[in-house]
């Protein structure tokens, strides 16, 4: 028996960045529950690994709009289009985000005092900037109906400064390494994103909060999972779908008076 708490069907969400790890496992887990989920990512070609999100695209439950987040341009074709379909959202989920790629060019990596503001600029401006126009044109357009609920995807590492020791495999062989500060900055600032529209859009029926996950699974290298499950309370990285419940809670009537909250999915990282 369904729980009316927890009920998302027929709601219609809007997932950026679905075609990611944690985007898809999101957009599937909502499209199980019933929801009509569009997908906003400048990625077209599902992962070899996503197989029940091919499903979804392929049975219609889940339909993927390319679309550059940081344009807004593209956010309101893609809304256009949604709206047609479904019509206008109850939920937002801001998915989208990049991090230096493990491939990145060493200044990216390199020491704080020299890491080029072109790379700074590059991960803000997807990761702030492409939060703040879905929020702008989709939560915008969620208030006026008055209602709706967002959900911006943070980072422990916007809440703190990443332990630069599970990295020392890295540095091991020799190689200069250093989690790079843009992510973490540009993290820290969806935190009071998500305050700033939680009180602005407060009396229009929009919720406005936040799902900091950390350390997700996905095949990392084995001296930095040790190093992980080594400093982590529950002593191992996250599976991927321990996030779909804070967003299930997010997104239903079960969190009718949570906004501006950040719910913390970390496995206690945070906690000491
Ligand atoms: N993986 C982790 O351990 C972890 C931990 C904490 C937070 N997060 C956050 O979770 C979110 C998802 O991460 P992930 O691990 O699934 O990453 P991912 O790289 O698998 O997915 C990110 C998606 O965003 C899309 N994207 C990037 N730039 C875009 C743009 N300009 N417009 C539209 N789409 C764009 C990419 O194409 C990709 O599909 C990110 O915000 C990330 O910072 C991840």
């Amino acid at each position: 028996m369904s729980d009316p708490l927890f009920d998302l069907a027929g709601r219609v969400a809007v997932v950026t960045g679905g075609m990611g790890q944690l985007g898809s496992e999101l957009a599937v887990a909502l499209a199980g529950r019933g929801m009509q989920v569009a997908i906003l990512d400048v990625e077209t070609e599902p992962r070899e690994t996503a197989a029940a999100l091919r499903t979804g695209l392929e049975e219609g439950a889940i339909r993927l709009h390319r679309c550059d987040v940081t344009d807004r341009r593209e956010v309101e074709a893609a809304l256009a289009l949604v709206e047609v379909d479904w019509g206008i959202p109850q939920l937002l989920v801001n998915a989208a985000g990049i991090d230096a790629p493990p491939d990145a060019p060493a200044s990216e990596v390199g020491p704080f005092e020299d890491v080029p503001l072109d790379a700074l600029e590059r991960v803000v401006d997807v990761n702030v900037l492409g939060v703040v126009v879905p929020c702008q044109v989709i939560g915008g357009a969620m208030a006026r109906e008055g209602r709706g609920s967002i959900v911006n995807v943070g980072s422990v590492y916007g809440l703190l400064s990443p332990d630069q020791g599970l990295y020392d495999f890295r540095r091991a062989g020799g190689e200069v390494f250093f989690k790079p500060v843009a992510y973490s900055i540009s993290k820290s600032a969806l935190v009071n994103l998500t305050r700033y529209l939680a009180t602005y859009w407060g009396r229009s029926g929009v919720r406005v909060n936040m799902l900091t996950p950390h350390g997700i699974e996905n095949e990392q290298p084995a001296p930095f999972v040790e190093a992980f499950a080594g400093r982590s309370p529950l002593g191992r990285l996250m599976d991927v779908s321990e996030a779909v419940g804070a967003v299930v809670f997010l997104a239903s009537d079960a969190s009718s008076y949570v906004t501006g909250a950040n719910l913390v999915v970390d496995g206690g990282w945070s906690a000491w």
